[in-house]
């Protein structure tokens, strides 16, 4: 039993990674659900926005639909922001619970941007375009202070941290 609760920021890789060891895992006959809060936020969490309270509920919400999974021996891995950490102490006290923190600085999300999202959330009040409370830019985003695995996914190749991440998950899945 296995669940990888992500954390990081918008653009720091968390559904990339999800999807590249996802790969990795159902070739070596694994079972895989990526838990994405881009993807739940269009049903089961649609009638959520980006408040202190609806992120809460959120990420609950989607815990509790990789705690299903994890029933039926599936590998779950949720990859949301998952700004707090509270919340994320939280859920790391199950057991079958590890934390991974995507670390990257907001200089090269900033550059990278490839939703241009922080285009929008950096521009004036006056344009209706602009979005508000985005994580990092105008709304929190408290860094963890114990995660079990940090991938620092600016300064390494994409592949690098999908092989860490990789490893840890089978290291992980015998030891839970
Ligand atoms: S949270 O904080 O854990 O509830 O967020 P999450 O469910 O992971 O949703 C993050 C995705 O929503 C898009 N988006 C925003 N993110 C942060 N702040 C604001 N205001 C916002 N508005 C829209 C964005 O595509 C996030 O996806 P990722 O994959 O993180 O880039
Ligand atoms: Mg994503």
């Amino acid at each position: 039993m296995l669940l990888i609760q992500f954390t990081g920021l918008s653009g720091s890789g968390k559904t990339t990674l999800a999807k590249n060891v996802e790969h990795l895992l159902v070739k070596q006959g694994h079972k895989v659900e990526i838990v994405d809060g881009d993807i739940y936020r269009k049903t089961i969490c649609k009638d959520l926005g980006f408040s202190k309270e609806d992120r809460y509920e959120n990420v609950r919400r989607l815990f509790n639909v990789g705690q299903d999974f994890i029933q039926s021996k599936v590998i779950v891995l949720m990859s949301v922001i998952n700004p707090y950490e509270d919340l994320r102490n939280e859920i790391s006290r199950h057991n079958f619970v590890r934390t991974v923190y995507l670390d990257c600085s907001l200089d090269n999300l900033i550059k990278r941007d490839p939703k241009g999202l922080y285009k929008k959330a950096l521009l004036p009040d006056t344009d209706s375009n602009k979005i508000n409370n985005f994580t990092g830019i105008s709304d929190v985003y408290e860094v963890p202070l114990k995660a079990d695995l940090t991938l620092k996914t600016d300064s390494e190749e994409v592949s690098v941290s999908t092989h860490k991440l990789y490893s840890f998950i089978l290291e992980n899945i015998s030891n839970t």
